[in-house]
């Protein structure tokens, strides 16, 4: 499917597989394999309510895949974007790295890319981010670890939103129940709530 300058293919058959590498190879612009825009269909106006369009403000987003996430970020506000990834996922014949670079061309002087884990980069950033978005590993332990690392660097009045909120299945491969645990242990220092399949919470 084409919608304005972006390609995406989702779902992707195996018959399919072939075409999506020939579209890859033969269009330019920005190509995501999968679409996540829905989910967030809520952020211009979370972002309105909380100010978050004005100018010299720092987002951080852990786990960043393609780009198209960031690609909003860099697009819709004036922020410098951080983003944490191990850049593992190949796709069509194409590294991650390569996918990530291509969605958000044009944006590098307010693009941070940390290529590793978030276990150590979240331990080494010092900088405070006004949004953080926690999008990364799945398991609840990983959910929790880079929600108990990533909360010190949050500004008074920043918001943090966890992605798949709403994941069913085993307790431990859900992102709810650490950001249940997170949440039930640091909710004196926040207003919180879930929205739509994602949950948010901003820093008193
Ligand atoms: C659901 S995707 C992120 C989607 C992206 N936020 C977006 O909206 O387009 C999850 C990403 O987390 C990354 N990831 C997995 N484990 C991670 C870890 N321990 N630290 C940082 N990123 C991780 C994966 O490489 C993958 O790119």
């Amino acid at each position: 499917m084409t919608r304005d300058r972006v390609t995406i293919i989702t779902p992707y058959p195996p018959d399919e597989w072939n075409a999506a590498v020939e579209l890859y190879e033969t269009t330019t612009g920005p190509f995501f394999t999968t679409d996540w825009e829905h989910v967030r269909g809520y952020w211009p106006d979370l972002f309105t309510e909380h100010d978050l369009y004005r100018p010299g403000l720092r987002f951080l987003e852990v786990g960043c895949f393609e780009g198209q996430t960031t690609r909003w970020l860099l697009e819709h506000t004036k922020a410098t974007v951080d983003v944490v990834d191990p850049f593992t996922v190949e796709r069509l014949g194409v590294s991650q790295w390569d996918r990530f670079r291509r969605n958000t061309a044009g944006f590098s002087g307010r693009l941070r890319a940390h290529n590793n884990y978030s276990s150590a980069v979240l331990r080494r950033l010092r900088t405070p981010f006004e949004f953080i978005y926690i999008d990364g590993a799945h398991d609840a332990d990983d959910v929790l670890s880079d929600s108990v690392l990533a909360w010190p660097l949050l500004s008074p009045g920043g918001v943090m939103v966890w992605d798949d909120y709403d994941w069913p299945g085993d307790a431990w491969k859900r992102p709810k129940t650490g950001v249940d645990a997170f949440i039930s242990c640091y909710e004196r220092h926040m207003i919180h709530g879930p929205r739509g399949v994602q949950y948010v919470a901003v820093k008193r």
